[in-house]
């Protein structure tokens, strides 16, 4: 086993070892993938400062989110098809999480059910949701999460439908996979991945199979978003879903300063500052260019987070310095999953610490409460100076 020293050594060990149509799902963004790229390339752009001679024993990561304490403030972010990617994913992601002392977030669109994930996991876990039509649906599945002793949920509020991914749609992508030629002839070629799929029960999804009603083709991921989410979204259905809860919600998918604000308004424990990882609308602007301006919008009403495009400690500390109070990691771990199972997951999360606890100590900073935009070398221009009509 090659030694990991940052995620990307993670990336070729998953690339062998998971069916390409999984692979692909992960690691695509929509159309022309440059907002994805972006994303990642973005916080190249922005450089540290270096402090010496400053006192750094008694450092920590330690902070809290939604006032849990958190050993890093990265949480797991919700995934789909995580089952997919190695067997019986979703439960060895939360309990790597579980173990490492962070939040882990289960996905509607998950292969584990929530109540497989609780009854393999001792710590409370957030739910997330998409916003479909389907009333009955929507309020049973909250109720299950209720039940299965979820302290979150976490709405997400830019997929109402979805951005093309043309990888997919070539791969035919679905759970479990379809029995094409071109199908078979890839899975051929990853048997470790296929003996431990062949050894548990969950191959499909397990929130939505036996519980939703008229959808055709639920194994797909395209029709069941084409049919099943709501295209009438709105604030009000969001602060309705909110009320249907009644417990502590996380606003997803937030990159425009006035939407932030809507979202604090509206009582959201924290929003997070995300464009999907690139997989919605291609041609958006990065997360971590987006994010001063959505802090400094919504001041202190509500947490700001922030995913898309983390693949490491130091991007980690970039956004935090630049305000925003956590982060979520979604394909930074998927490699680990993908490529190693939990232990994978947890090599990822070792990374990511380490990473940011060298780098803050570099930095000059012992504390995450410490950190702040002077830390930072930003180009002036970093936000863009685009034309206001
Ligand atoms: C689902 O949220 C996806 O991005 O595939």
């Amino acid at each position: 086993m090659p030694v990991i020293t940052c995620i990307d050594d993670l990336k070729p060990i998953y690339r062998r070892r998971v069916p390409k149509m999984f692979y692909d799902y992960a690691e695509s963004g929509s159309w022309t993938e440059q907002t994805f790229r972006e994303n990642v390339t973005d916080f190249d752009q922005i450089r540290l400062k270096q402090r010496v001679a400053v006192d750094m024993t008694g450092r920590s990561t330690a902070t809290t989110m939604l006032g849990q304490e958190v050993a890093m403030p990265v949480a797991l972010a919700p995934v789909g098809l995580l089952g997919m990617q190695h067997a019986d994913g979703e439960i060895l992601a939360a309990k790597a999480a579980e173990a490492f002392g962070v939040p882990f977030t289960l996905s509607t669109l998950s292969i584990c059910s929530i109540e497989d994930v609780a009854e393999n996991t001792t710590k409370p876990f957030w739910f997330q949701v998409y916003t479909l039509k389907d009333d009955d649906f929507m309020r049973r599945l909250m109720e299950r999460a209720r039940a299965a002793g979820c302290s979150a949920i976490v709405i997400t509020l830019d997929l109402q439908v979805q951005g093309q991914r043309h990888k997919d749609l070539k791969n035919g992508l679905s759970a479990p996979p379809k029995p094409t030629l071109k199908t078979w002839a890839n899975l051929a070629t990853k048997w470790a991945w296929g003996i431990d799929m062949l050894q548990t029960k969950r191959r499909s999804f397990g929130n939505v199979i036996g519980h939703a009603k008229g959808v055709s083709d639920p194994s797909s991921l395209t029709s069941w978003t084409a049919e099943a989410f709501d295209h009438a979204l709105d604030w009000k259905r969001v602060a309705e879903l909110m009320e249907m809860w009644g417990g502590k919600v996380i606003l997803k998918g937030i990159l425009d300063p006035e939407d932030a604000r809507r979202a604090a308004e509206l009582g959201a424990d924290a929003i997070v500052v995300s464009n999907h990882g690139g997989r919605q609308l291609d041609g958006a602007l990065s997360a971590i260019r987006m994010l001063p301006q959505i802090v400094d919008a919504v001041g202190d009403t509500t947490e700001v987070w922030m995913d898309s495009g983390i693949r490491s400690g130091q991007d980690v500390l970039k956004a935090l310095a630049l305000g925003a109070k956590a982060t979520m990691i979604g394909r930074a771990f998927v490699y680990g999953l993908g490529a190693m199972g939990q232990a994978g997951v947890t090599r990822s999360l070792e990374v990511i610490q380490r990473e940011l606890d060298v780098s803050m100590a570099l930095c000059g900073r012992r504390r995450i409460a410490d950190l702040g935009r002077d830390m930072l070398l930003v180009p002036e221009d970093f936000e863009g100076r685009w034309k206001t009509w």
